[in-house]
């Protein structure tokens, strides 16, 4: 059986990754969302209440599991066995920045990275954007599933 990690801050998790969620769902036999724990950037949400949003829009995918690393995603791929990481690409902005981790990270253990475009109608969304809209009284229910809305709405 096939495994792919879904690696990422999901801080929070919005459309864009739901979307990649069900599609390598489709495509492998096992995948790992993995949320990264004490990463350099400023948090809005802790990492429980992180995986609980993951966990609530991976409930509809059986051979999904949500999990939390930290350290070298490569070393944890490794760990569970994972021969392949999973990344959505929405712009030449993304490509540019996650072919050289893509490469770094096949230098170091031979763990392949494959890409998944955009849908275009998440194309634009981003949780740093979602974040920043949010604090200052945006709408947001169109970016995020309903849960993470939800919790946005709680949390400010
Ligand atoms: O959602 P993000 O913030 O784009 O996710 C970034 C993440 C967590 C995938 C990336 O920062 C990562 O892989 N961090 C783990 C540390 C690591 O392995 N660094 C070397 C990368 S070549």
């Amino acid at each position: 059986m096939s495994t792919a990690v879904f690696p990422g801050t999901f801080d929070p998790p919005t459309n864009g990754h739901l979307d990649v969620i069900a599609r390598a769902s489709a495509a492998f036999g096992e995948v790992i969302v993995a949320a990264g724990v004490n990463l350099s950037k400023q948090r809005m949400f802790e990492v429980d209440e992180r995986i609980a949003m993951l966990t609530e829009v991976a409930a509809p995918y059986p051979n999904v599991r949500i999990d939390t690393f930290e350290g070298l995603l490569v070393e944890y791929c490794r760990a569970q066995g994972a021969g392949v990481i999973v990344k959505g690409l929405r712009s030449a902005a993304d490509y540019d920045y996650e072919l050289q981790m893509a490469q770094l990270n096949h230098a170091m253990t031979g763990v392949d990275t494959m890409f998944l475009p955009t849908r275009s109608e998440n194309a634009f969304i981003s949780s740093s954007w979602v974040k920043e809209i949010a604090r200052l009284g945006g709408e947001v229910a169109s970016f995020v599933p309903p849960g993470v809305h939800a919790r946005l709405l709680q949390k400010l």
